[in-house]
This record gives structure tokens, C-alpha cells and sequence, in this order.
């Protein structure tokens, strides 16, 4: 038995109210899902608080400082996140490396800082289309990989989220994915868990799930409903129980 990962990411999306939301998905992942699964929710940083406070469900922050503390101003330490109950930390996600310029050496400092407070960080990496259309795309995401992972031994996740798929309704394919994930398992080793994201839905997630190599999903718009995002973790607990069946 592997331990599998349904990972929500809100991005800048939801209010107080909305913490209902992060309660729900901690009932419904109590009435029907498999321990097996860890759930993650990353609300934004405004909802961590309350967020941290409820139970059977994993918070995690959208980003952190690479620093411990001082004149860094709009930024949020790990020991700040730490205070509030988070345990995972999505770093290098394409929305801050293409709008702040996020830099791979940066990402790996961020997730040594996190390693070292005890946290997971979710490392972020992906192909822009031009990459995938030039045929250059899992050399262009090993070599982003390896230039963001911690220098540390620590525990972390790497989730492969093509440019192209996230936000636009259409999932990078089996094959791609099957191909990329091979990639990433030989760079960060058996141990790693390794995320898909970009369009995930319940239309699709059974058959991504399937993927050898695929351990779990980093979900974006989808993870914003308790019901559909609980649908998709279902699947992934679905492929758990086929690959047991099928190894016995
Ligand atoms: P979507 O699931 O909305 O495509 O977003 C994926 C993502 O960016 C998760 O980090």
C-alpha cells in the first residue's frame, strides 16, 4: 500500500464563509474516503488561521519567504505558517514564477527553509506550450526539477503541471504524463510522491490515476467544491485498491 495525495489549491479565491468549505471536505473525506489518502487544502493566506484549526483535514500555504524573518515586506515566513497549523507549503507554482519572477534557485531555498521547520513543501514544475509544441518538454521540466529540489534530505512532493493544462479545461494526456512522471520518479527517487495538476475533474481523474507514477493531484478550480473535489480523491483511492488487486 502506497499513500496517496489529493491536494486543493484555491489560489486567490475564497472568504471567511468559505471555511465551511474546508469543513465539509473534512466530513466527506471522513464518510467515504480510505486512509490511505491524505487531503490537503491550500487556502490563501488570509483563511490559514481558521483553516488550521480544523481537524482531519491538511492545511497547506500557497508560498513562503526564503528567509526566516526581517525587512521583507507582504512576505510570510515558515515559522509563521507553522504557528498556524500548516504542514505543507506549495512553492515555484508557474502563477508566481511567471508573475514574480520565481526563480528555481529560489524554489529549492524555499524548500530547504520548509524542510528544515518540519513542513512539506510541494514543488511546482511545468512546461510552457512552446516547450511541449517543440517537442523539448521533459527536458525542460527534469532540468527545472533539478534546479528547484532541496539540498537537503528531507522529505518533499514534486507536482508536474504543464502550463498549458492548468486553468484551460484540457489535462496534459495519459501518454504525456506516463512519460514525464517515468522522467521525474528517476531524478527524485521512489520515495518521492509525484502530483499531477492542470484540468484535473472527475471526468478525468480515474484514468490519470491509473498512471504508474502518478501518486496523487495538485487540483486548482476543481478542489473549489467539497463534492467534485471528494469525487476526484474517490478515484485515486479507486486505483489504490486495482493496484493491490492486481499485485496480489
Ligand atoms: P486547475 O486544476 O484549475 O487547472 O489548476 C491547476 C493548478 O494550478 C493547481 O496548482
Amino acid at each position: 500500500m502506497r499513500m496517496r495525495y489529493i491536494i486543493g489549491n484555491w489560489k486567490m479565491n475564497g472568504l471567511a464563509a468559505d471555511l465551511e468549505k474546508i469543513i465539509q471536505i473534512s466530513k466527506l473525506s471522513n464518510r467515504t474516503l480510505q486512509p490511505d489518502l491524505t487531503v490537503v487544502v491550500c487556502p490563501p493566506a488570509t483563511l490559514l488561521p481558521g483553516a488550521g484549526e480544523i481537524h482531519d483535514v491538511s492545511i497547506g500555504g500557497q508560498d513562503c519567504s526564503p528567509y526566516e524573518k526581517g525587512a521583507y515586506t507582504g512576505e510570510i515566513s515558515v515559522s509563521m505558517l507553522k504557528e498556524l497549523g500548516v504542514t505543507y507549503c506549495i512553492i515555484g507554482h508557474s502563477e508566481r514564477r511567471a508573475a514574480h519572477g520565481e526563480k528555481s534557485s529560489i524554489v529549492a531555498r524555499k524548500a530547504d527553509v520548509l524542510i528544515s521547520a518540519g513542513l512539506f513543501p510541494i514543488i511546482c514544475v511545468g512546461e510552457p506550450a512552446e516547450s511541449r509544441n517543440r517537442d523539448d518538454a521533459i527536458g525542460f521540466v527534469t532540468r527545472m526539477a533539478r534546479e528547484s529540489l532541496p539540498q537537503s534530505d528531507g522529505p518533499f512532493l514534486l507536482a508536474y503541471e504543464p502550463v498549458w493544462a492548468i486553468g484551460s479545461g484540457r489535462a496534459a494526456s495519459v501518454g504525456e504524463i506516463s512519460a514525464m512522471h517515468d522522467a521525474l520518479r528517476n531524478l527524485a527517487g521512489p520515495q518521492t510522491p509525484l502530483l499531477y495538476g492542470g484540468s484535473v475533474k472527475p471526468e478525468n481523474a480515474g484514468a490519470l490515476a491509473e498512471i504508474r507514477n502518478v501518486d496523487g493531484f495538485l487540483v486548482g478550480g476543481a478542489s473549489l467544491d467539497p463534492e467534485t473535489f471528494i469525487k476526484i480523491a474517490a478515484q485515486l483511492n479507486e486505483a489504490e485498491r486495482n493496484c493491490e488487486r492486481a499485485s496480489v
